[in-house]
């Protein structure tokens, strides 16, 4: 009894071993354990991470008042209790102005893993990201001087950028995103995929496992590879058109769009740069369809779906930050 007890589990973590084997030839990277080894990923020489500059940063993602009405804050659009996104089909900003590309709000939960930032890939990393949506009309619709103003107005974030920074800090815009993008530094969310990927056998189902091998066997890997499972430039619709296509969005200037992460799909609905489907399921098979030139059967494409939902991670607790109070010298929100 105990050696058939005993052989049976060897063989399930021989097939489990080469599963992993599998899918780290196919280019697929777990988020590792050691925090070391994630500070690697993750950190920004130019801007490295600190515990005063992440909170500090926290509370500036979450404060509306870097907005030219007061009332969008980058979490307005990046909700972190929804997924890290708006769950609408294109984003909305400034006077309820949709983006003008019907551009569908990506999640900035691990969006740290990505080559690159925007669905045309146009900016390198996070810190030069954070500068776009303050200033952009549809989103924020501030000014450099706006902000810089507001945070200079309040002396609880003027202490915070000292302790931050040093006491001859000069609190100047690019000091401010840069600050917002040390806080999504840190906005990584390990998963099942990640636990089974460092060794835990157990830590997918059966049918979980068989979906990853489903989903590298027809070729997502290709793509949607490394940390993130996304994040470099690739063509799109390749194989055929893309069916839900609205909008004028063309890809950069070769026609390449960013690669999605597909970790968290369960809470970043709709799909696609522009928000095509709602439908997990469908984006999956219309994949195979533009991007691979395959039909993918209902079967194959619920078991890859069932395999997609182990990559939903455990995000990290937040506090709700409380900002600090406005002053006489605070701009006041215009909401036109
Ligand atoms: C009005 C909604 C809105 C607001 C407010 C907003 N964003 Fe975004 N964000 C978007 C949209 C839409 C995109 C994609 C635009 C594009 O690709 O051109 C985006 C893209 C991003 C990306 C790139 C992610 C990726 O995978 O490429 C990051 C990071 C990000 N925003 C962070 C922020 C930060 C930080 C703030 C606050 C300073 C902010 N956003 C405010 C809607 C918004
Ligand atoms: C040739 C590269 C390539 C291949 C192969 C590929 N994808 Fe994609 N995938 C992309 C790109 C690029 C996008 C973004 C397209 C857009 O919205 O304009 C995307 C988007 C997605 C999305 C939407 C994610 C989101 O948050 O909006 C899902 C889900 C997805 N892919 C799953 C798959 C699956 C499953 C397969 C295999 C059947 C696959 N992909 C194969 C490049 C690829």
């Amino acid at each position: 009894m105990k050696s058939i007890a005993l052989a049976t589990l060897t063989t399930a973590s021989l097939m489990a071993s080469s599963l992993v084997e599998t899918a780290t030839n196919a280019g697929l990277s777990p988020i590792p354990e050691s925090k070391t080894e994630l500070y690697k990923l993750i950190d920004n020489p130019k801007n490295p991470i600190t515990d005063e500059k992440v909170e500090l940063g926290k509370k500036l993602f979450f404060d509306p008042r870097l907005s030219k009405s007061g009332l969008i804050s980058c979490n307005f659009c990046h909700n972190l209790s929804e997924g890290g996104e708006d769950g609408v089909r294109a984003a909305v900003g400034h006077k309820w102005t949709t983006n003008p590309h019907n551009l569908n709000s990506p999640t900035v939960y691990n969006a740290v893993f990505a080559d690159s930032q925007f669905w045309d890939g146009r900016d390198p990393d996070l810190e030069k990201q954070a500068q776009g949506p303050i200033q952009a009309a549809p989103e924020m619709a501030a000014t450099k001087e706006h902000v810089v103003k507001t945070v200079n107005s309040m002396p609880e974030y003027v202490k915070a950028f000292k302790k931050a920074y040093g006491k001859n800090v000069k609190i100047n815009f690019v000091k401010i995103t840069d600050t917002i993008a040390s806080f999504e530094r840190t906005l990584v969310t390990p998963s099942r995929f990640d636990d089974f990927m460092n060794g835990c056998w157990g830590a997918m189902s059966q049918a979980e496992k068989k979906g990853m091998q489903t989903f590298i066997d027809k070729g997502c890997a290709t793509c949607h590879n490394g940390v993130a499972l996304g994040g470099s430039m690739q063509p799109f619709g390749i194989t055929a058109k893309y069916k839900y296509a609205k909008g004028d969005f063309k890809g950069d200037k070769n026609g390449l769009v960013k690669v999605p992460t597909l970790r968290n799909l369960s809470s970043t609905a709709p799909y696609f740069h522009n928000g095509g489907t709602y439908s997990l399921k469908a984006a999956v098979i219309e994949m195979g369809r533009i991007q691979l030139g395959m039909k993918i059967n209902d079967k194959d494409a619920s078991s890859i779906v069932t395999f997609l939902k182990a990559l939903d991670g455990r995000k990290p607790h937040l506090l709700v930050p409380m900002l600090p109070a406005s002053t006489n010298t605070t701009p006041k929100p215009d909401i036109n």
